[in-house]
């Protein structure tokens, strides 16, 4: 079971104002013209509009529900998705493509420095020699956990979001609730630092590291999005 079966109706209502990364993946799908693989690819949010702008996608998925709810998307939307149960550090797809992509936060899921070694281990194994991973994740500032922590906000209509982050740990406890479900999550962070050294320690060369889907560079806010190339 994953956390995300119990939220997997409730998934597009929560993230239906996140739009501003779509252009940016799929400016990077085109420029990499051959199959993309999407890691942790939900419901189809991102994989839907790169099908219907003729990519081919994989999209590995933990969440059964997830799955289905992105299978009824691309039907609606008329595209074709290649949709497999999986998980991410060990993602079944036997081919080589030239672009990974693991888009909002889903990395955050991955708890440990070995988690995370794993995951982006299995990421470069996808790629063919000078492909590229594109992912994007976040580490928090003192402001938004002031702003934010302990408490019920309305993120979208009827939507209810709860964050309980330890600063210590590094970890964000995240709760979501409305009409179609709810469940609690906990996600976690490292610094764009470290994520850089595990890039390099994993056979990665860091192409980019942006601070917004802009391609402003990275100045050290929270979030950071990241292309890198398989080094050999
Ligand atoms: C924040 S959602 C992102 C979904 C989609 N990429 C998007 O941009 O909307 C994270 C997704 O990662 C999946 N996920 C979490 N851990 C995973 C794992 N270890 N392996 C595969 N999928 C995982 C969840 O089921 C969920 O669908």
């Amino acid at each position: 079971m994953s956390a995300y079966d119990a939220i997997a109706e409730l998934y597009d209502p929560w993230s239906a104002s996140v739009t501003e990364d779509i252009g940016f993946y799929r400016d990077e799908a085109r420029r990499a013209s051959g199959t993309v693989v999407e890691l942790g690819v939900g419901t189809g949010r991102i994989a839907v509009p790169l099908a219907a702008d003729g990519a081919r996608v994989i999209g590995v998925d933990s969440s059964r529900r997830m799955l289905e709810v992105c299978a009824r998307r691309a039907a609606l939307a008329g595209v074709e998705l290649d949709l497999r149960v999986g998980d991410l550090r060990d993602p079944p797809v036997d081919e080589r493509v030239p672009l990974v992509i693991c888009p909002f936060r889903s990395y955050l899921h991955l708890h440990t420095d070995a988690e995370r070694g794993q995951g982006l281990g299995a990421a470069r194994e996808l790629l063919v020699p000078g492909g590229r991973l594109v992912f994007d994740v976040f580490s928090p500032g003192a402001d938004d956990i002031a702003e934010t922590n302990g408490r019920w906000l309305e993120r979208e209509p009827g939507v209810w979001e709860r964050a309980d982050w330890d600063e210590d740990l590094r970890t964000l406890t995240l709760s979501v609730r409305g009409d179609e479900g709810e469940s609690t999550m906990t996600l976690a962070w490292i610094s764009a630092d470290e994520w850089r050294a595990l890039l390099v320690e994993a056979g990665f060369e860091v192409e980019a590291c942006y601070g917004w889907f802009d391609r402003r560079p990275f100045g050290g806010g929270e979030d950071s999005v990241w292309i890198a190339r398989r080094s050999s």
